[in-house]
């Protein structure tokens, strides 16, 4: 087979870059080691930027982000004392950076652009295995995979794009010799909860508690996603769900000033690992990476997704203007370019991870949680502060 891309990996990355190379008439082979039924049914990030709705807008896909999806001004942070004082603020983005953000599921994203990958008639290969990427650093680069039904294929391409996420192959096809990583881990993982009960607030609360991290966020006006810091590795069967009811209302403050958590029947759990991870460059020859297959973000500032957006725009933007125009500035500064916003938000992520976490004895004390309250006062009542967290949260622009 011969294509102009091949783009490995329909994840969120993989299916929106093909969506925008077609829209400019680049056609791409489209592969990815899993079933459609189980891609859309990966419960992941939930909280869209408002340069990424923009962007999703603009090229045709924002019909029913509009629709069903929900416009947040800004979040709530709380923090409660280890003598109990508990405090709850809204910070309104709007006020402070002019933007928004939109809560619209990963899950309902990919069925969008599922659904547009199919009405481009292009072909995609799902289920493959024994992905194996050639010779990146030649004219000629192609991909080996075997397809569903057992055949052995190659398809040579112009360029492959890597957006295979963190497990995927694409990564190692930078030779060591080139490739450079940055990683952190951090002692603490989320037990991530989807409940069928409608929200128990308006927009989503980030709450500091001594026994640890909880996050309400949701899906709908009747689904609630909720997250609960736990040890890193933490034994699923050590939460059953009465336990996790407990945890959300003590550290979310069920009953203070009047506040209620409301819980139902949990329909799906699981814990997260948590951690930093850069590799770069994001492009070696023919072979551009973008999304989880270069970097990960731990999930308190929302940005996995957003920074997957972000990198597709840019390399869309290069490659047409190298495919279509045969200008290879664009694709020549593309790591660069995307590696600027991956340091930023890979920071504004370790920053709120760094505030909000409580630390495990022995890693922290009671002066790492003073200095977490500290900053939680500072982002809550200075202009400075709380502009600082709402223009990184509610997204930069994608050129940054
Ligand atoms: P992915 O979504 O990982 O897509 C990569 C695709 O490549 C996958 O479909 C995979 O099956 C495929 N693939 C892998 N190997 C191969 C291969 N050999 N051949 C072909 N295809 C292959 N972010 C947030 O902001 N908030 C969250 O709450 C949040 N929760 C998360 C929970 C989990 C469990 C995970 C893993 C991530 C979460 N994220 C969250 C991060 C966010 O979902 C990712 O940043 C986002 O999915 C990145 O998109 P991507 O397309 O780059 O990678
Ligand atoms: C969600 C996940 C996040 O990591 C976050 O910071 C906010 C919301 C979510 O899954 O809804």
């Amino acid at each position: 087979m011969r294509t102009r891309v091949v783009v490995v990996g329909a994840g969120p990355a993989g299916l929106l870059l093909s969506h925008l190379l077609d829209r400019v008439g680049i056609e791409s082979v489209l592969l990815e080691n899993r079933s459609p039924e189980y891609v859309l049914g990966r419960i992941r990030a939930g909280v869209l930027e408002s340069s990424s709705v923009d962007l999703l807008t603009e090229v045709g896909l924002g019909r029913r982000i509009a629709a069903e999806g929900d416009e947040h001004r800004g979040i709530h942070l709380q923090w409660t004392e280890p003598d109990g004082h508990g405090e709850r603020h809204h910070l309104d983005f709007v006020d402070h950076v002019g933007r928004s953000v939109w809560i619209y599921g990963q899950t309902e994203l990919t069925k969008d652009l599922m659904a547009a990958r199919e009405m481009a008639g292009q072909q995609s290969f799902y289920e493959v295995s024994d992905v194996a990427l050639h010779d990146v650093d030649t004219d000629h680069p192609s991909v080996t995979f075997r397809d569903a039904d057992g055949r052995d294929q190659r398809v040579e391409a112009e360029a492959i794009a890597g957006c295979d996420g963190f497990h995927g192959p694409s990564r190692s096809a930078v030779p060591d010799a080139v490739r450079r990583t940055w990683e952190r881990t951090y002692p603490f993982a989320w037990l991530g909860v989807l409940a069928d009960v409608p929200p128990s607030t308006d927009e989503l609360i980030y709450a500091w508690h001594p026994d640890g991290f909880a996050l309400h966020s949701m899906r709908s006006a009747t689904v609630s996603r909720l997250y609960l810091q736990v040890p890193p590795d933490e034994d699923i069967e050590q939460w059953p769900d009465d336990r996790i009811w407990e945890a959300l209302a003590t550290r979310l403050g069920h009953g203070q000033d009047g506040w209620t958590l409301r819980d139902g029947p949990v329909t799906e759990k699981s814990v997260l690992p948590m951690r930093s991870f850069v590799a770069t460059p994001m492009r070696h020859g023919r072979l551009f990476l973008a999304g989880d297959a270069a970097h990960i973000v731990p999930p308190a500032g929302a940005k996995g997704l957003n920074l997957a957006v972000a990198d597709v725009t840019l390399l869309a933007r290069a490659l047409t203007a190298w495919l279509v125009e045969g200008s290879g500035t664009l694709v020549d500064s593309y790591s660069d370019d995307a590696l600027r916003r991956v340091w930023r938000c890979t920071h504004f992520s370790w920053w709120m991870t760094s505030m909000l976490h409580t630390l495990p004895p022995g890693l922290g004390d009671e002066f790492d949680q003073q200095l977490q309250l500290s900053q939680l006062r500072w982002v809550t009542s200075s202009q400075a502060g709380a502009a600082g967290l709402a223009e990184n949260y509610a997204g930069l622009p994608i050129g940054f």
